[in-house]
């Protein structure tokens, strides 16, 4: 059999070119695996329920309520898809699903940045990893809109309203972009295309330009490599040590969250309703909480006009400050100079400066998630209405500073110690 496909497709050559490479066996490169298995578990759930679903916002009887107002066949359509056998569960997997794809993406970048993996001659996988989690999260964000229930609504109304806040040509753009006035009829049927179609299209074209670098440039090596054997590939071939541990990987991770989807609801269409002139406190997935943290402690009332735009909070807090996070994460290669190739993965404690800034910048991002509950928070004794968004800003200014230096400071104790150990092994040594 193999001969037989050899002679007609060159299998052997493929074998050589990527099955016998070496990967390195270390519980951190697991997670662009695991991410790899997420998108996976999400293509064959998608597809599953889209069989169902009816991409329409046209109003239809309530399947289970004659006496009930009508509501949107897309709202239909989820209510039906959960009184399936496994309907119910097949949405939570994929929502449970699109939630972990976002955090393993999250923490693999951690690992790369944390352990300069980002360095030459890595940089284009770490700006094709960018636009990754980019349009991850668009993809994430367009599935949430789809069952059309209240929160749903709500969402694509905070995002059809910031897109219409961008100055000059806000309106236009969310016309185009949403197909009309909101909220029209060609609305629902436009997202549904996005979501399993466009944005699927380019995470899979990235995908596979991500991959294909890597077999090329090789993974970085952990630092255990450098004593097995120095400078030398360290790592079991995919064909076929590295497979049965993939597999083993993957079934396990979608094991757990199999057992997550099915004692935790996620977006319960039936306890939300269908959309209602009044929009519930929505909170969104929790990769976008911090573009919503932004807003919720942006004065609603900042605006100031130039050349004729409106250049109001929305688009400062919705698009603007997002923007300069995003652009900011993209530039990680070019603060570094290296001219060598790195070779083995760094110790982040080697790296003060790089490991503080890094540390400051998720503590950032935590404030502003944590801002995006502020309706819940000002209810307490500390954060009044009054008060909430001075304290967030200067949370979200200080704490950042703060876990900046307190990381140089331990990362200078961890030095001494690990400094004064080597004195002694020394003295020991020399006293032998
Ligand atoms: C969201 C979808 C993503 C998928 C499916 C994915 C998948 C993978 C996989 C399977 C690997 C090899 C295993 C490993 O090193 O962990 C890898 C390596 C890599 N990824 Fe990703 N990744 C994604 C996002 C990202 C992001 C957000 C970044 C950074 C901005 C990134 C940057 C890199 C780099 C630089 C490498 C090479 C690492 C090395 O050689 O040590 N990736 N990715």
């Amino acid at each position: 059999m193999n001969q037989w496909l050899d002679e007609r497709l060159h299998i052997s050559r493929l074998n050589d070119k990527f099955l016998r490479k070496a990967f390195p066996v270390h519980h951190s490169f697991f997670l662009g695996e695991i991410t790899l298995f997420a998108l996976i578990v999400l293509i064959i759930t998608g597809i599953l329920l889209a069989l169902s679903y009816e991409p329409s916002a046209q109003l239809v009887k309530h399947p289970f309520d004659p006496g009930a107002a009508q509501v949107p066949a897309a709202y239909a359509s989820a209510l039906k898809i959960n009184a399936m056998p496994f309907g119910d569960m097949l949405r939570r997997i994929h929502h449970w699903m699109a939630n972990m794809m976002m955090g393993a993406a999250i923490l693999h970048l951690m690992r790369i940045y944390f352990t300069g993996a980002f360095k030459k001659p890595r940089e284009i996988n770490w700006w094709i990893g960018m636009l990754l989690l980019i349009f991850t999260a668009l993809t994430a964000v367009t599935g949430y809109s789809l069952p059309y229930d209240n929160f749903a609504f709500t969402t694509l109304k905070v995002i059809v309203g910031i897109v219409g806040s961008i100055p000059w040509i806000g309106e236009w753009a969310s016309q185009a972009a949403f197909a009309g006035k909101f909220p029209g009829e060609g609305l629902i049927p436009r997202v549904y295309g996005y979501h399993i179609m466009l944005l699927p299209g380019i995470l899979l074209a990235l995908t596979a330009a991500h991959m294909l670098i890597m077999i090329k440039q090789k993974h970085t090596q952990p630092q255990y490599a450098k004593r097995v054997a120095y400078k030398k590939i360290v790592g079991v071939p995919l064909s076929t040590q590295q497979t049965p541990i993939m597999i083993m990987l993957a079934l396990l991770f979608t094991g757990l969250v199999i057992l997550f989807a099915a004692f935790i609801p996620v977006h319960p269409v039936e306890v939300i309703g269908p959309p209602s002139n009044q929009s519930p406190i929505v909170k969104p997935d929790f990769y976008l909480l911090w573009v919503f943290g932004i807003l919720a402690i942006l004065p609603g009332n900042l605006e100031f006009h130039f050349l004729g735009g409106v250049f109001n909070a929305e688009f400062l807090g919705g698009i603007v400050m997002p923007t300069m996070i995003l652009l900011l994460m993209f530039a990680v290669p070019m603060f570094d100079k290296s001219k060598e190739n790195l070779y083995y993965a760094e110790n982040p404690t080697n790296h003060p400066v790089r490991l503080a800034a890094g540390i400051a910048f998720f503590t950032l991002m935590i404030v502003w998630s944590v801002a995006g509950y502020k309706p819940e928070l000002v209810n307490s004794r500390i954060l009044t209405n009054d008060n909430a968004n001075g304290i967030l800003w200067g949370l979200a200014i200080v704490l950042p500073i703060v876990m900046y230096f307190v990381t140089i400071g331990i990362v200078r104790g961890i030095r001494k110690l690990r400094e004064a150990d080597e004195r002694e092994t020394h003295a020991a040594a020399a006293d032998d």
